[in-house]
């Protein structure tokens, strides 16, 4: 079964609130939160109190996608906030296990992330500490960007390993999704996928390509 996690980041800011009811209403999954700093990242976007307006605004899990520095420092506002997943860079924790952990002893499920520039091998060592491994197919910061191909062997590496592992991890892919590649992402082994332009800058409307992408991943 695949899931649907729409990014938000390309939604009008001023009205969240409909955004998200809108993806639930179309039946997407999750809500995928982009929250960025303005240094890990050249972009600037949620701090804890949008994640815990959001949490109130749908009853959808929040797959909150922490492109900052210093994860280490957040993790517990926004695990409060009401974040489901809270993933975290592999280039910006100095503990990762330590922050994998201290996400789920907070209560949340943890996830960890790698950019198209670093190597899978990066985060292979932490597969059995996470509940979810997000590869990244642009460079993070905007939405609307293309897919970066080498994002396609990063998922079937990642996919033989969790496979071989017998792991309960899930498999996300993050950037340049469009309904013409969805398929080979779902094909290469990913089985949750974040869609932000695709969906929002859609001429269809949100709820019909919310719609397209679930009888694409069908
Ligand atoms: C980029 C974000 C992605 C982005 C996806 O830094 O992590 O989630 O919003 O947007 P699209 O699908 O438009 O590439
Ligand atoms: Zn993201």
């Amino acid at each position: 079964m695949m899931t649907l996690a729409p990014s938000i980041l390309n939604a009008d800011f001023s009205r969240l609130a409909e955004a998200v009811a809108a993806l639930e209403t179309a039946g997407a999954d999750w809500v995928h939160v982009d929250v960025m700093d303005g240094h890990f990242v050249p972009n600037l976007t949620f701090g804890p109190k949008m994640v815990a307006d959001l949490h109130k605004a749908t009853r959808l899990p929040l797959d909150v996608h922490l492109m900052i520095d210093r994860p280490d420092d957040w993790v517990d506002r926004y695990v409060a906030a009401g974040a489901a997943y809270v993933v975290v860079h592999v280039e910006a924790a100095h503990d990762m296990a330590a922050t994998l952990r201290r996400i789920r002893d907070r209560g949340a499920k943890a996830g960890i992330t790698l950019n198209p520039e670093t190597d899978v091998e990066a985060v292979l060592p932490f597969l059995d500490q996470v509940d979810l491994a997000l590869v990244m197919s642009v460079r993070p910061g905007f939405g609307g960007q293309t897919f970066i191909e080498s994002a396609i062997g990063k998922l079937q590496r990642l996919r033989a390993e969790i496979d071989r592992g017998k792991r309960d991890v899930l498999l996300e892919v993050d950037g340049g999704v469009k309904l013409d590649n969805v398929k080979r992402v779902a094909d290469a082994g990913a089985n949750v996928v974040v869609a932000g332009s695709a969906i929002f800058e859609s001429p269809q409307g949100v709820e019909a390509a919310v719609k397209e992408f679930r009888k694409a991943l069908r």
